[in-house]
């Protein structure tokens, strides 16, 4: 029992939060850049231009990783470096990049994860509607094609789209992530059909020319809704509300996953926003479902719920003083059980957890060394809670602690540190953490470290 063999150990990160080299090899801009431009928009000013400057470190970067012993790197590929207009002819010195990181991944025996969206849409094609329009689908379609002729004769593990619930409710509904829109929850539901459709699209890219085997998935956020008995009544209310549509925002599991795995908005989903659905071609489905080799998922937290007298599951106030990250998340293991679990029952695909992690007030010592016991005891309860999971039958098959290195935190800027290395921004300099050591005795173990006491 535990870990399965072969359960995939690795850590994760995105193009714009760690590259750098906004301006350098032919890419242009994202709306991230601009929206980085914008006063106000983002913590202290800060933006991507520079970040931990991953695209001239990457060998260092992958030699941490190697001695973290993760055997898997998240990674995403940046599209305006691939395609600077969006489209057209594919920019070689961009792939290059991609190339080189690959291999020398490779070389160090860590597999590539390549999601190929997080978040940096080419902001040329933000002039032209951006995921309001129908063609980004097409769009979406050629980029995938530039990168998988050149990535897949070494990737294997592909994920389409990052968390299309928070770039679109936070950067298309509430203005405050590129690219900083506050549209109308009908116009909101046409960028998120039209993502579904390029999410299709992208699938059917990498099945159609990859030159390896391919594994794809995608990496939608997970919103997780536990019941804090074990009580039947208590697990379906959970069950139901994190399986349903009840608010009229995106901030949901099903209304992005039943048509990716099933084929089809769900009904609750379509009932809680009529009048703002959109019309479409009824063959959509038929692009937008593709055979899915797994569902990636990225759980930070999760809200506790009981049944109430009728059966819905009711909000439970947290105790005063329940333990927070230094962005003020709330610390909830369980999330990791049982997120995974009702994703399993409704979809029984294979899982990963494609992010977990939390950001801490991480600062390097007057020894040295960046001591953060709180990321080792929060990463320990919710990998105890992912064990218990599989002990109980959940497919899980990895897990990918966000981030490999501290790094842009998208609106909050440098604020956030979520990273097992800590990064001087001023330096560039990398200081492993403590728990990037902790983690490696987790990895070496599959786990049976993490019924050590860490502090003992
Ligand atoms: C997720 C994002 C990731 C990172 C973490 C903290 O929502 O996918 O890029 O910002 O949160």
């Amino acid at each position: 029992m535990g870990f399965p063999d072969g359960f995939v150990w690795g850590v994760a990160a995105s193009a714009y939060q760690i590259e750098g080299a906004a301006r350098e090899d032919g890419r242009a801009d994202s709306v991230w850049d601009v929206f980085c431009r914008k006063p106000g928009a983002v913590w202290s000013g800060q933006s991507g231009e520079a970040a931990c400057d991953h695209y001239h470190r990457y060998r260092e970067d992958v030699g941490i990783i190697r001695d973290i012993g993760a055997r898997a790197y998240r990674l995403s590929v940046s599209w305006p470096r691939i395609l600077p207009q969006g489209r057209g002819q594919p920019n070689s010195a961009g792939l290059d990049f991609y190339d080189r990181l690959t291999d020398s991944l490779l070389a160090a025996g860590i597999a590539p994860w390549v999601t190929l969206f997080h978040w940096d849409y080419p902001q040329a094609l933000f002039q032209r509607g951006g995921w309001l329009n129908r063609r980004s689908a097409d769009w979406f379609a050629e980029y995938a094609d530039a990168v998988v002729d050149r990535l897949s004769d070494r990737v294997t593990n592909w994920m389409t789209i990052n968390e299309p619930q928070v770039f679109l409710k936070f950067g298309h509904a509430d203005g405050i992530n590129a690219p900083g829109l506050t549209l109308s929850l009908a116009e909101q539901l046409q960028a998120a059909h039209h993502v579904l459709l390029a999410h299709g699209r992208a699938v059917q890219a990498i099945r159609a020319r990859t030159r390896s085997p391919a594994r794809v998935g995608w990496a939608p956020v997970c919103v997780v809704k536990y019941p804090t008995t074990g009580e039947p009544r208590d697990i379906e209310a959970a069950r139901r509300a994190t399986c349903g549509v009840t608010t009229r925002d995106l901030w949901n599991n099903t209304w992005f996953n039943d048509p990716v795995f099933k084929g089809e908005y769900p009904r609750e989903g379509l009932e809680a926003f009529a009048g703002a659905v959109p019309d479409f071609p009824s063959d959509d489905f038929a692009t937008i479902r593709q055979p899915m080799d797994f569902l990636g998922i990225n759980i930070y937290e999760g809200q506790p719920v009981r049944a109430d007298a009728q059966g819905r599951a009711a909000a439970m106030d947290r105790p005063i003083g329940h333990p927070l990250t230094a962005f003020r998340w709330p610390v909830e293991p369980q999330s990791l059980y049982w997120g995974p679990r009702f994703m399993h029952e409704r979809y029984g695909s294979p899982i990963y957890i494609t992010e977990n992690g939390l950001s801490n007030v991480d600062w390097v010592s007057l020894d040295g060394k960046v001591h953060d016991p709180q990321r080792i005891d929060f990463t320990r309860r919710y990998l105890l809670a992912l064990r218990r999971a599989c002990d109980d039958g959940t497919d899980i098959r990895g897990y990918f602690h966000w981030s490999l290195l501290d790094n842009f935190e998208w609106s909050a800027g440098f604020k956030e540190r979520f990273g097992l290395v800590h990064v001087d921004y001023a330096t560039q300099k990398r200081t492993p953490k403590d728990s990037a050591r902790w983690y490696r005795g987790v990895i070496e173990s599959n786990g049976a470290a993490l019924d050590l006491d860490p502090f003992a």
